[in-house]
């Protein structure tokens, strides 16, 4: 399995639950960073975690995204700063030792099966071009 240190979980600390003028982004960043902390090995040093203004998801507050060199990223939505921290932590650690990031929505856990709004894979250009100097 091959860790890659620049992995980073980027949250919305725009989305406004419906109805309301609330933002739970940074509440969200907050809980997340503290079950890292907590979640007792070595996950919590391979993620940057931070915030940043709107993904383009806001009908789905809050998103996250989980994104990382050479890997795919992924763009899920509805996601509650109480209910589904577990979740994201899991996906971490599954994102981590995925070498290419890519996996399918029945492997991911929790509501991240079926939240999710966008997988975009790895950096196809540049890989065919290393492929077009190698031969
Ligand atoms: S405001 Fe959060 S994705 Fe647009």
């Amino acid at each position: 399995m091959n860790r890659n240190t620049s992995h980073r979980i980027t949250i919305c600390t725009s989305c406004r639950n419906k109805g309301t003028t609330c933002q739970p982004g940074y509440e969200l960043i907050d809980h997340l960073r503290k079950a890292m902390e907590a979640a007792g090995d070595t996950i919590s040093g391979d993620f940057e975690i931070s915030g940043t203004a709107c993904m383009a998801g806001c009908d789905h507050p809050c998103t996250v995204a989980y994104h990382a060199t050479r890997k795919a990223s992924y763009l899920f939505g509805d996601i509650d700063p109480d209910d589904d921290i577990e979740a994201l932590v899991d996906f971490a650690r599954q994102y981590a030792v995925l070498h290419d990031g890519w996996c399918s929505s029945v492997d991911r856990p929790g509501k991240l099966r079926t939240s999710t709004l966008a997988r975009i894979p790895a950096t196809i250009m540049a890989l065919e071009e290393t492929a077009e100097r190698v031969s």
